[in-house]
């Protein structure tokens, strides 16, 4: 494969992305912060079956971190990340600096309802105005046709959806599964904090969701479901639980049974915050 074209300002992503268009190319893109690991390669694949083109975004978003949060020792590794990107086959990585994203005098924010009230919201009240901010920009300087989220981040990607939707964006969102380890535990670069010894604890949230969630679809009280998960994520070793909710599947409003909906879930395992989500199937 070919190594990525690098951009590292706007104007030469927009030149770049021009010239594809005017090829008859469709372009697809797929946002990150870098430290890619076989998740985000699932992303890169999706969209390489999706679009002709494909341009991944690498930039550590200051303004989605809280001034208590990890901004400073988040992961950065862009050599090996474009190593990645050119056996993905990726065709362009937009590597801006903060300067080129924010530059003096940047002053608008984007605040999305809806979806993103609750859950990550609680404990991280600015993190979306962050995303959908920088995702809003990304998507404008990009111009492409459609982009690449993780379920992952199952709230993110509901979040990003309703951007697209009330901004009229004309970026088609495609939600990717989740890729796991062979123990269950969903790819993230946070995980590059964990020792062995927390590693193992961590695997044990996804089965603890899974188990809820069959619960739930099998008319467990969801008070109860909910309450016997929290105490089973602390007595496998995780510090704190954030939250263990079930949510509609599409607008994250409180969970109907028997109806099809998301178990969603975040917590603590010594400095490091984990999420992780799975499908409550409908009865
Ligand atoms: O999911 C992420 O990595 C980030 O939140 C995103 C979408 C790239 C925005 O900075």
């Amino acid at each position: 494969m070919n190594a990525p074209i690098v951009a590292d300002s706007v104007a030469a992503l927009r030149v770049q992305v021009r010239n594809w268009r005017l090829a008859g190319l469709r372009v697809a893109m797929v946002p990150t912060m870098g430290a890619l690991h076989d998740g985000h390669i699932s992303l890169v694949r999706i969209a390489l079956e999706r679009a002709d083109r494909c341009v991944v975004s690498i930039f550590v978003n200051p303004t989605q971190f809280a001034p208590t949060e990890d901004l400073d020792r988040y992961p950065r590794q862009l050599t090996r990340d474009l190593e990645r990107l050119r056996e993905a086959g990726a065709h362009l990585a937009f590597t801006p600096s903060v300067a080129e994203m924010y530059p003096t005098g940047f002053a608008t924010k984007i605040s999305v309802g809806g979806p993103s009230s609750g859950l990550e919201t609680d404990f991280r009240p600015n993190f979306f105005d962050g995303v959908a901010t920088v995702v809003a920009k990304l998507f404008l300087q990009a111009a492409p046709d459609c982009a690449v989220f993780g379920e992952k981040d199952y709230q993110q990607l509901c979040v990003v959806r309703q951007l697209c939707r009330d901004l009229d964006l004309p970026v088609e969102i495609v939600g990717a599964p989740t890729v796991r380890d062979a123990h269950g535990l969903a790819m993230s670069s946070r995980n590059a904090y964990l020792g062995d010894a927390e590693l193992d604890i961590a695997r044990q949230l996804n089965a603890i969701l899974r188990r809820t969630a069959a619960a739930l679809s099998a008319g467990a009280d969801e008070a109860d479901a909910i309450e016997d998960a929290t105490k089973a994520v602390i007595s496998v070793g995780f510090r704190k639980v954030d939250y263990v909710a079930a949510r509609a599947s599409v607008t994250l409003e409180p969970w109907q049974q028997n109806r099809n909906g998301r178990l969603l879930a975040a917590a603590w395992l010594g400095t490091t915050r984990l999420i992780d989500n799975v499908e409550i199937p409908s009865a």
